[in-house]
């Protein structure tokens, strides 16, 4: 897959442009994703969301509705949303914040404590956010398929 173009520093390089980082799989994008992408942007001055692809989704064992070209588009149509790159795997987060100078990485509070994000403190900062209650992808497609059968 080809790698997006990485921003380029402007004249002052990359000082006072504190730049963020969140992963997630973003399907069937719900009011509780926009509410995190909202106060991940508010964190920093430049979102970079690791949007997982089909093929990682299967090595976690999840199949999303919308393939990853249509789950990044979506993304890219948020204004909080400044650039979106693949999450293909579970340790290219080091990596990722080398690449793209990132000063915080910001996930959901589902994620507190994890190992997979606590180590990153060695590189960044790393935030958690309260999830939104009452709403998630699973959720969605649960209560779907209830109406539906
Ligand atoms: N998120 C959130 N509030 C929710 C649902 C998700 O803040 N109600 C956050 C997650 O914590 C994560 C990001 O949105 O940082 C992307 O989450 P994702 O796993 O793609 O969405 P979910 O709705 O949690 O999907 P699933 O039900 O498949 O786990």
């Amino acid at each position: 897959m080809a790698q997006p173009s990485i921003p380029q520093p402007n004249e002052q390089g990359y000082a006072g442009l504190r730049r963020v980082l969140t992963y997630g799989t973003y399907d069937l994008l719900h009011y509780g994703h926009i509410r995190l992408l909202q106060r991940a942007a508010q964190c920093g001055d430049y979102l970079i969301v690791g949007l997982s692809t089909d093929e990682f989704n299967a090595i976690k064992g999840k199949e999303s509705f919308y393939p990853y070209e249509v789950r990044k588009e979506m993304l890219e149509a948020i204004r909080y949303v400044d650039l979106v790159i693949p999450e293909y795997d579970w340790d290219q987060k080091p990596d990722d914040i080398e690449r793209y100078h990132v000063d915080v990485v910001v996930m959901g509070s589902d994620w507190e404590g994890d190992e997979r994000f606590e180590k990153l403190r060695e590189y960044c900062d790393v935030i958690y956010l309260d999830r939104t209650h009452g709403v998630s992808t699973t959720d969605v497609k649960t209560r779907l398929k209830g109406e539906f059968d």
